[in-house]
């Protein structure tokens, strides 16, 4: 009897604590949430977080570049993000002789911070809801041109939350004066590369610094020389105290995209069709080029990043669909949804709703599956870059003028710089039996035609490789001319195998995929009314979010828990110089045998160590890589970078006993901009606790 209450109640404050963790909250409503964050650990208000009118945290997050967050932390405006953040500008400033991605980079005055052309940052000046505004008739467009010419640099957007069941108006102020300011060797900062991505325990120093320079008026600026560090109103200052399992944890950023409220339909969709056709597709793609990798060093390199970036979100979605069966989502949405049709029932304005829905779906699917089934083949393939770098750097288009001519010269010679043709020829043969393995109704006839005249589809294959010009020296592709550029069998490939001419009853169904979007706003009304305990929050969509969360481990395996911090220790015990994920600086290992860890070393169970990386639950997707993870005093104790492999269903259903963010601690930050970088001197600027 008395185990049957405790059984009851644990389970009660399992499910309000399960609810806690879960969601990414809009800044502006955060009072909402404020009781509740303040039980588990949180200090401050929620002006503290978001406010229009003093400066509040929101003023210390930046959304970097296009996919990223980022976090100022001095009153120079020196900018913390993550390594695989800041990859693109730190390549871009590599060359053979100032090797930054291998060797890292260190400015060592502020004249030495290296501009980046295409680098931007976007700080949030404020967030309104215009939900009423557009019903009243406002016109979205208006709204944005107003809230752009408000002030210098400003740039607005209205976004639609619960698919468009409201809208905010968001306005920005852009800087695109950003310089790299440092960045460790790839060997801390991407340390267990690949290997250990998606994965705990984890050992990597994944972060990059960089300064945000503006006018001298501290207006947003386009590079100059005589622009100055930006004066942000507020930074983050930072805490050396370190986290333990237990503590409140509260990430500020930009996830990308998450689809918490769709149908079982679609949850079925992902998990046992679309999924394990994407997992199958780049399994092929990433067997074809490890074996190229491991047969020539050369191969190595040129495909490195490419192989990173078809693996990320291959491992991915292999989390999500294990996560998803074992989470048994797919049932207990079917639950959810059965309840759903008998409350609706009497109600003739959802009454139908859901079989709407299931014959949008029903309708949607095929067409759907086609299009990503298109852009994992074919339009994977690099033929298309070659294509476009061919083609337009041949003279069939003189008379364009001589700069951007050698614009498209060096674009094609960057490319090919990473291109091995023998390499696509077998991935051209995988993508167009993967094709033609997913879909039944095959190629358009003419597709097909053209692959029987040549004896089949690997046979076309080495027939469109033996024969074309697209790979000719860049003096003998400028001389082709149109009709050469025409018949080209990449050319025609690339024309023939398009989805423009994919079969007819796939174009003709394409516009059902829309269907299904308008028919989620009612849906997500009608969900309001019937479940008015759940704590509703919008799907991410890029735009700033709060979610908190503690530090904490997780049961990974029956009997096998896993702590949420990792140490210097761990990186030492993988070093490996055989292995390249796993050949650590040797400046590294000097540092662990003299253990001169400065202010940075601690004492972790009786041995002398430098923190590395902790895991805690708070809900992140794509996105929030970069993000400030705080503490409950609102100081910086972390960066986050990834989630744990088995998280991964977080972005459809979110379980708090399983999902995991990962964060880089900043000790070990500071750790290796002090000690390995030597560049104890940033450090002087930021607010170290
Ligand atoms: N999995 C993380 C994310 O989705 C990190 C990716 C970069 N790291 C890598 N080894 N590819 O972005
Ligand atoms: N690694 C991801 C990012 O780059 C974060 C995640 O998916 O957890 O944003």
């Amino acid at each position: 009897m008395k185990k049957g209450i405790l059984t009851v109640l644990t389970a009660v404050f399992a499910s309000l604590a399960a609810v806690a963790d879960e969601g990414m909250w809009l800044p502006s409503l955060i009072g909402e949430r404020i009781k509740d964050m303040r039980s588990k650990g949180f200090r401050l208000t929620a002006e503290d977080i978001y406010s229009v009118n003093k400066a509040s945290m929101k003023d210390a997050v930046v959304l970097f570049g296009r996919g990223c967050t980022g976090e100022i932390v001095s009153a120079e405006g020196l900018l913390l993000t993550n390594h695989h953040c800041g990859y693109g500008a730190i390549q871009s400033h590599s060359t053979l002789d100032h090797d930054y991605l291998t060797y890292g980079f260190w400015a060592r005055s502020r004249d030495e911070e290296l501009p980046n052309e295409r680098l931007t940052v976007r700080i949030l000046v404020r967030m309104e809801d215009v939900t009423d505004r557009i019903a009243a008739g406002a016109d979205k467009l208006k709204l944005i041109q107003a809230a752009r010419a408000e002030g210098p640099g400003y740039d607005a957007s209205v976004e639609e939350m619960y698919y468009g069941n409201q809208s905010f108006l968001f306005v920005y102020q852009e800087f695109s004066d950003v310089r790299l300011v440092g960045a460790p060797p790839s060997s801390i900062g991407k340390f267990g590369g690949d290997t250990d991505n998606w994965i705990w325990p984890r050992h990597t120093g994944d972060f990059s610094v960089f300064r945000i320079y503006a006018g001298r008026d501290n207006n947003p600026a386009a590079y100059s020389p005589d622009n100055v560090p930006y004066r942000p109103r507020r930074h983050f200052a930072i805490s050396t105290r370190g986290v333990k399992e237990g503590d409140f944890t509260m990430i500020y950023g930009f996830p990308g995209s998450t689809q918490q409220y769709i149908l079982s339909d679609a949850v079925d969709y992902v998990q046992n069709l679309s999924d394990p056709m994407k997992i199958d597709l780049r399994t092929r793609r990433l067997d074809i080029i490890s074996a190229a990798q491991e047969a020539d060093p050369k191969v190595r390199i040129q495909y490195a990043a490419k192989h990173a970036g078809i693996a990320n979100a291959w491992k991915k979605w292999q989390g999500e669909v294990a996560g998803l069966k074992r989470m048994n989502t797919l049932a207990a949405k079917r639950d959810y949804e059965r309840r759903f049709a008998e409350w609706a029932a009497d109600k003739p304005e959802y009454a139908g709703l859901l079989d709407s829905m299931r014959a949008a779906y029903a309708r949607g699917r095929e067409p759907y599956f086609h299009q990503e089934l298109l852009s994992e083949s074919i339009r994977s393939l690099e033929l298309y870059p070659l294509v476009r770098h061919g083609v337009l750097s041949s003279s069939w288009r003189r008379g364009e003028d001589d700069a951007i001519a050698e614009q498209r010269r060096i674009k094609r010679a960057a490319f090919l710089k990473d291109y091995d043709p023998a390499v696509d020829r077998a991935l051209v043969k995988s993508a167009l039996r993967g094709f033609a393995d997913y879909c039944p109704e095959g190629f358009s006839a003419e597709a097909q035609a053209e692959i029987d005249r040549h004896g089949g589809m690997d046979a076309y294959a080495d027939y469109v490789f033996d024969h074309t010009r697209m790979l000719l020296p860049q003096e003998e592709i400028e001389r082709l001319d149109s009709a050469a550029v025409v018949s080209d069998p990449i050319y025609r490939f690339v024309v023939l195998f398009d989805g423009k001419r994919a079969p007819e009853y796939y174009r003709r169904n394409l516009s059902n995929i829309s269907d299904i979007e308008r028919w989620y706003r009612p849906y997500l009304r009608a969900l309001r009314a019937f479940d008015p305990d759940r704590a509703f929050f919008p799907d991410a969509n890029l735009t700033l979010r709060v979610a908190y969360g503690t530090v904490a481990g997780y049961e990974y395996a029956d009997g096998e828990y896993h702590t949420p911090q990792t140490t210097l220790d761990g990186i030492i015990a993988k070093d490996n110089p055989e292995i390249y994920d796993y050949d650590i600086p040797q400046r590294l290992r000097d540092l662990y045998a003299s253990k001169e860890y400065g202010r940075w070393g601690v004492e972790i169970d009786g041995r002398r160590t430098v923190p590395v990386c902790f895991l805690a639950s708070n809900q992140t997707t794509g996105g929030n890589s970069g993000s400030p993870v705080l503490n409950g005093r609102g100081e910086l104790i972390g960066i986050n970078f990834d989630r744990t492999w088995r998280s991964t269903m977080s972005d459809i259903a979110f379980d708090p006993t399983i999902c995991r963010n990962i964060a880089v601690d900043i000790r070990y930050v500071l750790f290796v901009i002090d000690k390995v970088g030597g560049a104890g001197y940033l450090i002087d600027e930021m607010e170290v606790r």
